[in-house]
């Protein structure tokens, strides 16, 4: 089984260039199959998520071409099912945006129920909600979502609570309804808005996303387009505290720096440089860093994918840091597996203390999910001797050529799938 092997101690310096957002892309594909002709889509992630959505969207019976490793040509003419297979919802939830993309374009959609996953329950009843506001007939039926609708009527939608997947999946059924459709108490995050922009590129007419009030006039169909997707804002920030636990010095280039700003904030105020120019960060670390309190929210809030990656970074600060994850119930499960390194928080339902220590020392770990994973990582590689981290496959889930990029830095992190390995990556090393 692979894992990732490092040993600690260096800290990150140089450049690293931000991939393609994987939560735009996911939306931005399924979008995709909502007209007959060819989308070209530039700057996709070739990340697992990614590259699971494709072979979903092929399954349906519709054309991918890869023209490199970063750009498809998709031409979803010949659709022949509404009705996407059980196995890619298991392996990717957010396939749920196959609802919106289908019940638009051919009024009829099925599509399994995601389950619960890593970071705890996950409903989409604001999802249902909003397509049966626009007059689709929604049943649950084993376990699969079936939408069906005769007309599908533009609607003043009020979402009850900030929801990215819901805004998504009702602004895509929307695009495609008669008439005018308002979603109001919209979710802000920019891949929102880049799903927005990737539709009004296809000749949709949505207005306001960005804001917690989007517009969307319904029009009769949609056409080809070629589009590039917007950096990955998880990625960049991943790499931000990277540089930050390890004292390093890193230009993260390639980001859309206003869409940092929540993060570059708190780095600042635990004593880290930050630069910003027109399309970078620099994160320069400092020897000694301290406390902060951090409360996750929807966008321009502190994302709760980047809460894992700023708390391992808090876990080495001087002070008491509180960390309060508002958005999802069980996002602290990999404190556990810190603890292992000596990392000493405290965890009291959805509020971690975190008291910092000096130095985290190396240890075997797992990655309970994507975002905890990749923070494991960075813990790891600010550690004293060597951590192994497994389960690395939900961290390639997100990050394309993690260990590469961090190498690139002047991390000493391989990805190993034996003892051999690992034995080897140590020799070398020392
Ligand atoms: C997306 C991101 C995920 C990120 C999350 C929050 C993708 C593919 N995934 O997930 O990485 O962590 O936004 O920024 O883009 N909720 C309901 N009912 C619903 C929908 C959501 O109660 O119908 C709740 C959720 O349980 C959660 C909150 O609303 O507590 C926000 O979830 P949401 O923004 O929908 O997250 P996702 O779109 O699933």
């Amino acid at each position: 089984m692979e894992q990732y092997i490092m040993k600690g101690g260096n800290p990150l310096v140089g450049e690293v260039n931000i991939s393609g957002a994987k939560n735009a892309a996911l939306g931005i594909l399924a979008a995709s199959v909502m007209t007959d002709e060819d989308v070209v889509i530039e700057n996709l992630p070739d990340v697992r998520d990614i590259n699971v959505m494709l072979e979903a969207i092929e399954e349906i019976g519709a054309r991918v071409d890869r023209i490199d490793r970063h750009t498809v040509r998709i031409n979803a003419s010949g659709i022949g099912e509404v009705s996407v297979d059980d196995e890619y919802i298991r392996r990717i939830r957010a396939s749920y945006y196959f609802i919106g993309a289908l019940l638009g374009k051919y009024k009829s959609a099925q599509v399994p129920l995601p389950g619960g996953c890593n970071i705890g329950s996950r409903p989409i009843d604001l999802h249902l909600k909003g397509f049966r506001a626009l007059g689709a007939d929604i049943t649950v039926e084993r376990g699969a979502v079936i939408a069906h609708a005769i007309d599908l009527v533009g609607a003043h939608l009020y979402m009850d609570k900030v929801s990215v997947g819901a805004t998504i999946n009702v602004m895509m059924a929307a695009t495609l309804a008669e008439g005018l459709t308002i979603i109001e108490n919209a979710a802000k995050e920019p891949h929102v808005v880049d799903v927005a922009n990737f539709l009004n590129s296809m000749g949709a007419n949505i207005k306001g996303a960005g804001t917690d009030v989007i517009r969307i006039r319904g029009v009769a169909r949609l056409h080809g387009t070629e589009y590039s997707i917007i950096p990955d804002q998880i990625e960049a920030g991943t790499f931000m505290c990277a540089a930050a636990i390890t004292r390093g010095d890193v230009m993260v280039r390639n980001v859309i720096p206003k869409h940092l700003e929540a993060i570059s904030a708190k780095l600042i105020e635990i004593g880290c440089e930050v630069i910003e120019f027109d399309d970078a960060v620099r994160v320069v670390g400092k020897p000694v860093q301290h406390h902060t309190n951090i409360n996750t929210l929807p966008y321009p809030g502190f994302p709760t994918d980047m809460q894992p990656q700023i708390t391992v970074t808090l876990a080495l600060a001087r002070g008491t840091s509180i960390v309060t994850e508002s958005i999802f119930e069980n996002r602290f499960k990999y404190v556990d597996e810190l603890a292992r390194m000596g990392g000493n928080i405290k965890v009291e339902g959805n509020v971690a203390v975190i008291d910092g220590v000096k130095n985290f020392s190396g240890a075997a770990v797992n990655a309970p999910d994507l975002r905890a994973g990749a923070a494991l990582v960075i813990a790891g590689l600010a550690a004293d001797g060597y951590t192994v981290v497994d389960e690395i496959g939900y961290i390639q889930r997100g990050y394309e050529c993690f260990e590469e990029k961090l190498r690139g830095l002047g991390a000493m992190i391989e990805k190993v799938d034996s003892e051999k390995e690992a034995m080897k990556f140590r020799l070398r090393v020392g």
